[in-house]
């Protein structure tokens, strides 16, 4: 209510870019009152926890990417309460993105649009802010997944290098990488579904994976997709597959659409990625779409129009096993995903489960007696 009421109709008064920058800078400089925050908003039940592959979240709820691109404030997140915290993406050379404004608040449809274009500080610069934490103690407490994009001024056929540069230089400071090939902000970079190209970006980037795993005495590194709204699911069914045999750890569907104007209230022509509630549906549509034709075999992180606990439970229950929320938090502020949190434990309840784990997919049906 308080963020409702009387910061957001502050906030939103101005540049929502501009915002948004300093509002993760301050949010950055107050890493301080992580633990003070934590008593605030974490919800500690045993009943949340989540596992994707190797990775256990303590909650389903994580940052969306794109929200602190730079790791600008990764020692705050926790403290919101995420169960896991994505930044980037990250692209191999550091990039300003497309000129400005590109950031749009559609109010009156609870979305945004953006078309930033990966403006990022780049993997070196990253990579050694992370590891300069890593140093001091100051590594989140909760999962960091690293989402990886291609840099603007690198072609398609050369991709798989730029991606692997990032990947190698993170290596060693993400829980996971999410292979970003599905912004609408940089041109062509959604030919990257594509069967063959996925194939050679996703053998260049697990034969490294394997190699540093080797190298480090560790075990292989969690590799994701990230795939867009816009396409038909035949497409989509060519993904999983090229997912399952590249044994990727997950599928996170979706990034934001390039279409599905029709529907706003707002009037506009902006170009760019529309997030927030008009494109609820149809991520959860893909989310339901993948459950089924891989029987819950590749988990999935569910994105796209999670503002309250009944939409992050609408995804879970078609076959989401965490989800990313990033427009909603925009909209509902800092008590967002403890308000989801609590909401679950609610709805779960209602309903007779006892854990996610078990509302994962559900609604298919055959959940609990097959
Ligand atoms: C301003 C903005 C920047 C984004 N940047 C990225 C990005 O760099 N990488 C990415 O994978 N997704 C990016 N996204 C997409 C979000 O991570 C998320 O998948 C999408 O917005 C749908 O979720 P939402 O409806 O909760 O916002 C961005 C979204 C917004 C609004």
């Amino acid at each position: 209510m308080l963020y409702k009421n009387f910061v957001r109709p502050v906030l939103f008064l101005k540049d929502p870019e501009k915002t948004h920058e300093q509002t993760v800078a301050l949010l950055s400089s107050l890493s301080f009152l992580e633990g003070a925050l934590e008593r605030l908003f974490v919800v500690r039940d045993r009943r949340l926890q989540v596992s994707i592959g190797p990775l256990n979240f303590s909650n389903p709820v994580g940052l969306a990417a794109g929200f602190d691109k730079n790791g600008t404030a990764i020692k705050i997140w926790p403290g919101f309460g995420f169960g896991f915290v994505e930044i980037g993406a990250i692209t191999a050379q550091p990039q300003p993105g497309n000129p400005q404004p590109r950031l749009f608040r559609l109010p009156k449809d609870q979305a945004l649009i953006n078309r930033l274009g990966f403006n990022n500080e780049g993997a070196d610069a990253i990579a050694t802010k992370l590891e300069g934490l890593q140093k001091n103690g100051g590594a989140p407490r909760i999962s960091l997944g690293v989402n990886i994009g291609r840099s603007k001024v690198v072609e398609n056929k050369d991709a798989a290098a730029d991606y692997l540069f990032t990947f190698e230089r993170l290596y060693p400071y993400g829980d996971y990488f999410t292979l970003n090939v599905s912004s609408p902000n940089t041109p062509y970079l959604r030919e990257l579904q594509e069967k063959n190209q996925l194939v050679d970006l996703l053998d260049i980037i697990q034969a490294r994976n394997r190699e540093m795993a080797r190298q480090l005495k560790i075990n292989e590194k969690p590799v994701l997709v990230k795939i867009a709204p816009d396409m038909e699911f035949s497409q989509v069914d060519e993904i999983i597959e090229v997912l399952q045999s590249r044994k990727v750890t997950g599928i996170v569907a979706t990034n934001a659409t390039a279409f599905l104007r029709e529907n706003l209230v707002t009037r506009t022509n902006e170009p760019g990625g529309l997030s927030g509630k008009p494109l609820k549906a149809r991520s959860t549509s893909f989310i339901r779409h993948i459950y089924a034709v891989t029987q819950g075999q590749l988990p999935i992180i569910g994105s796209g129009g999670i503002f309250t606990a009944e939409d992050a439970y609408e995804k879970i229950k078609a076959g989401a096993t965490a989800v990313q929320i990033y427009t909603g938090f925009v909209y509902e502020g800092p008590t967002a995903v403890k308000r989801i949190n609590c909401g679950l434990l609610g709805l779960m309840e209602k309903e007779g489960f006892k854990s996610l784990a078990e509302v994962v997919g559900s609604e298919a049906g055959c959940k609990t007696s097959c």
